[in-house]
C-alpha cells in the first residue's frame, strides 16, 4: 500500500472500525479506520492529527520519516484519508478526558489520501460561526458532532414513531405531494402543469383531505411522515416545507386520539428524556387566554394575567374608557422582581407590546419604600394607581404592566410581556418539559380585514354537539359562541400537534363553507370530489398531526428548527447552498405557457 492514492483502500481494504469507537478495550488490534483530518499537530518528528468520522475523533501518530507515510507531511484539514496502525493504550497521564477515545490513539502504519479538500471556510465544531455561512456551507456543518447527532437523534425519534403506531395498528400510507389546495391558513406553493398548460398543482400544506379520505376508503387508522409545504412568514419554530406525524382514525372521538397520542409522548419521553411523563393535563382554551395570554403557554413558569377590566370601568381615563365603551378588555401583569426598572428598560417592554399589536402599555412602578412611579399618574386617579398596582403586585413595590385594548391584542402583548420576562429573569426551569393539551377551541375566528368568519383550526373540524345548531341555522352573530371539537398538544410553549373530530356529513360540511363565505360554486370547485366522498357512507373519524421538526428540536434541547432540518432554509425561505429559488430559462417557461409580468426578475440564460 503507498502513501498516495491509488485505491488500494477502500476497493482492497476495508475499514475495521469507526475512528470515534474506538476504546481502551481496542488497544492492541490492528485497525483501519477512514474520516476527515480534524486537526493536526507536528511534534518533534512526529505528526498528530485526529481523525474524524461520524462517531467521533481518534488521536493518530504518525512518523513521517517512513516511506509509507511520507504523504503524512501533506495533511491538512478536512482531507480524507484512511488509516491503518495500532490501537494503543496513550501513556500514563497523557489521557484526554475530554476525548471519549481520549484512553487510546492509532500508532499508524500506512496512510492514504482518498481526498483532498481546500481550506474549508470555517472550521468544523465552530459555533461561533455565522449561521448563513454555516448554511451556505451546509456539508461542512453536518460533519460537526452537534449537527449530526441531531438528525441521527430524529432518525431515532421517527423509528420509534413508525413502530409505536405500526405496533398500535396503524397503516403507513403515502399521499401526493402534486395536489390540490389543501387549506390550513396559508399560501399554497404552486406547481404550473406543462400538459395542461394555464392548470397549477397546489403542494399539500397538509395531507388533511386526503387523509379523510382514506378514512372513507375503510383504512380505519392511518399514519405518514408527511412533507408538509406553507409559503407564510417564517420564524424560529417555522419552516416553509417541515414533516408531520400525520394521524387518522375511524369510529373515534376525541378521548381516544388524545389517549393515543398521550401514550406516544410518554413512550417518547420514557425513551430520550428517561421521564415518566403520567397523564398531560387538559386546559380550556378560553382559561388559557385569561391566564396566560396564549392559546400554547409555557407552563414551565407561573407569572399569570390578571383581568382588570371591571377595576378599571369609570376612572375617566379616557384610554380606558374609549377601550371599555367599545367591549375592550383591561388586563395586568404584575412582577414583582422588577421594581427597579430604568425607563429606559421600560421603554424597551413598550416596544414588545406595540409590536404584539398593542397601542400601547401603561406601567406603575413600586420603589422599595412602596412609592409608586407612573406616567399616567396624572391621568389616573392616586387611588386608582394604588388599587391596580395592589392587584397585581400586592407587596405594593415591583412593576404592573397593563394594557387596555381587544381581548386578542391585550391578551397577545401581555403573552409576550411574560415570555420576556420568563427568559429575562430566568423563571423557565429548562430542568422539565411541560405538557398541556388545550381543548374546547372556537370554531371560528373572526377575520376583521375580510369582514369574515374563517375556521380556526381547519374547515373540516367538526363542532360541539350542543353548538351544531347554531352552525347549521347560518346564525352568523352567534358563530362566535360556536366550541370545536379541536384540541393543540402543547409543550414548553410550542405548539406541538394539533387535530380535531371531523364533520363525517356532507350537509354539516355544506353548512361550514357557507359560514366560511365559500358560495355552492366555489366550494364545489376546490372540495367537489371531497363532498361527493363525503356523501358514499363516511365513518365518524379524528386525527391529529405533531410537528416533527418541533418535537426533534424540543427533544435536542435547542431552540432553532433549522438545526434538526438537514437542509433548512432562511427566514426568507431560501436555500443559501443550493441558491433555491432561482430564475429558470425563457424556454421553460414558454413550455409551461408562463410569462413573467414586467419587472418580475429575469428568466436564466437557455
Ligand atoms: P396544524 O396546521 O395545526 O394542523 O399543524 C400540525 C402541526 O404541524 C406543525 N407545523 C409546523 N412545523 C414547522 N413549520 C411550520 N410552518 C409548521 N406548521 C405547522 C406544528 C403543528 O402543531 N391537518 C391538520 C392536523 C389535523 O387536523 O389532523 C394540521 O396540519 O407542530
Amino acid at each position: 500500500m503507498s502513501s498516495t492514492s491509488t485505491g488500494s483502500f477502500v476497493s482492497e481494504i476495508k475499514r475495521s472500525h469507526y475512528a470515534g469507537a474506538l476504546r481502551a478495550n481496542n488497544a492492541g488490534q490492528n485497525v483501519v479506520v477512514m474520516g476527515w483530518i480534524d486537526g493536526r499537530r507536528d511534534h518533534g518528528g512526529l505528526i498528530f492529527v485526529d481523525i474524524r468520522d461520524r462517531e467521533g475523533t481518534v488521536q493518530v501518530v504518525l512518523d513521517p520519516s517512513r516511506p509509507a507515510m511520507a504523504a503524512a507531511k501533506d495533511l491538512r484539514a478536512e482531507f480524507v484519508v484512511a488509516i491503518r496502525g495500532l490501537v494503543r493504550t496513550r501513556p500514563s497521564g497523557m489521557a484526554n478526558k475530554k476525548l471519549a477515545t481520549g484512553d487510546v490513539e492509532i500508532e499508524a502504519a500506512e496512510l492514504e489520501i482518498l481526498s483532498e479538500a481546500k481550506t474549508p471556510p470555517f472550521q468544523v465544531n465552530d459555533e461561533t460561526v455565522g449561521e448563513n455561512l454555516r448554511l451556505k456551507y451546509r456539508y461542512l456543518d453536518i460533519r460537526s458532532q452537534r449537527l449530526s447527532g441531531f438528525l441521527r437523534k430524529r432518525h431515532e425519534i421517527v423509528r420509534s414513531v413508525r413502530n409505536f403506531l405500526s405496533e398500535e395498528g396503524f397503516t403507513e400510507v403515502e399521499t401526493p405531494i402534486l395536489y390540490k389546495s389543501t387549506p390550513e391558513g396559508a399560501r399554497d406553493y404552486l406547481v404550473p402543469s406543462r400538459v395542461n398548460q394555464g392548470s397549477f398543482y397546489a403542494l399539500p400544506q397538509s395531507p388533511q383531505t386526503l387523509k379523510q379520505l382514506l378514512m372513507i376508503g375503510g383504512m380505519d387508522r392511518y399514519f405518514q411522515i408527511a412533507r408538509c409545504f406553507r409559503d407564510e412568514d417564517l420564524r424560529a419554530d417555522r419552516q416553509a416545507e417541515f414533516s408531520q406525524i400525520d394521524i387518522e382514525m375511524s369510529f373515534v372521538d376525541q378521548d381516544d386520539i388524545i389517549a393515543v397520542n398521550e401514550r406516544m409522548a410518554q413512550l417518547l419521553w420514557k425513551k430520550f428524556r428517561g421521564v415518566d411523563l403520567g397523564p398531560i393535563p387538559k386546559m380550556k382554551f378560553i382559561d388559557a387566554m385569561n391566564r396566560f395570554g396564549c392559546d400554547k403557554p409555557d407552563m414551565r413558569f407561573g407569572l399569570e394575567l390578571q383581568d382588570l377590566t371591571d377595576k378599571s370601568r369609570g376612572t375617566g381615563f379616557k384610554v380606558f374608557d374609549d377601550v371599555l365603551a367599545k367591549n375592550g378588555v383591561v388586563k395586568g401583569l404584575g412582577i414583582e422582581q422588577a421594581g427597579e426598572m430604568s425607563r429606559a428598560q421600560i421603554d424597551k417592554l413598550v416596544d414588545i407590546a406595540k409590536k404584539a399589536g398593542a397601542k400601547g402599555l401603561v406601567w406603575i412602578k413600586g420603589d422599595v419604600n412602596g412609592a409608586l412611579t407612573s406616567a399616567v399618574s396624572k391621568a389616573l386617579p392616586e387611588d386608582k394607581v394604588k388599587e391596580l398596582h395592589k392587584t397585581l403586585c400586592p407587596s405594593g413595590k415591583g412593576l404592573s404592566l397593563l394594557v387596555a385594548d381587544g381581548f386578542d391584542t391585550a391578551c397577545a402583548a401581555l403573552s409576550a410581556l411574560r415570555l420576556h420576562f420568563g427568559r429575562e429573569l430566568k423563571l423557565i426551569d429548562e430542568s422539565q418539559d411541560k405538557f398541556l393539551w388545550i381543548v374546547d377551541f372556537p370554531l371560528f375566528e373572526y377575520d376583521a380585514e375580510g369582514g369574515r368568519w374563517a375556521a380556526r383550526h381547519h374547515p373540516f373540524t367538526s363542532p360541539q354537539n350542543q353548538h351544531m345548531e347554531i352552525l347549521k341555522s347560518g346564525d352568523e352573530k352567534r358563530y362566535g359562541e360556536i366550541l370545536a371539537k379541536a384540541y393543540d398538544l402543547v409543550c414548553n410553549g410550542h405548539e406541538l400537534g394539533g387535530g380535531s373530530v371531523r364533520i363525517h356529513r356532507s350537509d354539516l360540511q355544506a353548512s361550514m363553507f357557507k359560514a366560511l363565505g365559500l358560495s355552492l360554486e366555489e366550494a364545489k370547485e376546490k372540495f367537489g370530489f371531497f363532498m361527493e366522498a363525503l356523501s358514499y357512507g363516511t365513518p365518524p373519524h379524528a386525527g391529529i398531526a405533531w410537528g416533527v421538526d418541533r418535537l426533534t428540536m424540543i427533544l435536542c434541547n435547542t431552540d432553532a428548527i433549522r438545526d434538526v432540518i438537514a437542509f433548512p432554509k432562511t427566514a426568507k425561505a431560501t436555500d443559501l447552498m443550493a441558491e433555491a429559488p432561482n430564475a429558470v430559462s425563457r424556454d421553460q417557461l414558454i413550455e409551461l405557457g408562463i410569462r413573467l409580468a414586467p419587472g418580475v426578475g429575469e428568466t436564466a440564460p437557455n
